[in-house]
């Protein structure tokens, strides 16, 4: 059944007490990814959610998202976008600021990479605070183009991510929950 596969690729994830710092426990793919059975279970699940959409592009966000956008890009037949940290792409690109637990970061979006016609799936590994993927969001919608959902693998339930991007009418979708 699908919550038997849902729970089989939660199994497959990593928790590391006080990473990395005391009181976070970090949640680590790495182990995910490794494991063929999760990591095609996930794009299974992934496109059976997404395949009548009529998606053009998948956005992913760097550096985890882009793993999954790249295989999901492939399984829909769309074309992968990239959404990167400041300073990392080479022509003109459209910028926005976000807050990190500390400090600023800036993501960054090609200005011709996206226009008004794209239907857009963003994806990441993992929604905390949300402000990495109300960024990238607000970078997609800038563009003209349509952000259909904002995908993620994991979903941290003690922070008000989801709140935050759903604020901005975006919906979203994560395979995993934790408190
Ligand atoms: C992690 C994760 C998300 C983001 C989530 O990336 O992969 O992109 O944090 O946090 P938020 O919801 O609070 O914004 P990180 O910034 O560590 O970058 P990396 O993928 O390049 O390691
Ligand atoms: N990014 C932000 N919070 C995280 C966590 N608890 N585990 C893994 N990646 C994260």
């Amino acid at each position: 059944s699908v919550e038997q596969q849902l729970a089989y690729i939660r199994s497959t994830v990593t928790s590391i007490q006080d990473y990395p710092k005391p009181g976070i426990v970090f949640r680590d793919i790495t182990s995910t990814l490794a494991d063929a059975k999760a990591l095609r279970l996930i794009l299974d699940v992934m496109t059976e959610r997404y395949q009548d959409q009529g998606l053009t592009q998948i956005a992913g966000i760097e550096a985890r998202g882009f793993i999954f956008a790249a295989a999901l890009a492939d399984r829909l037949g769309c074309g992968m976008t990239l959404v990167r940290k400041k300073g990392k792409l080479p022509r003109a690109v459209h910028s926005q600021s976000y807050s990190l637990e500390y400090g600023n970061d800036t993501l960054e979006l090609h200005q011709d990479a996206l226009n008004r016609n794209d239907r857009v799936l963003l994806i990441d590994d993992l929604l905390a605070t949300g402000g990495t993927m109300r960024a990238a969001a607000d970078l997609v919608a800038h563009s003209g183009a349509t952000v259909v959902e904002a995908a993620f693998l994991i979903e941290l339930k003690s922070l008000p991510g989801r709140e935050r991007i759903e604020q901005s009418g975006v919906p979203c979708y994560a395979i995993c929950a934790y408190d």
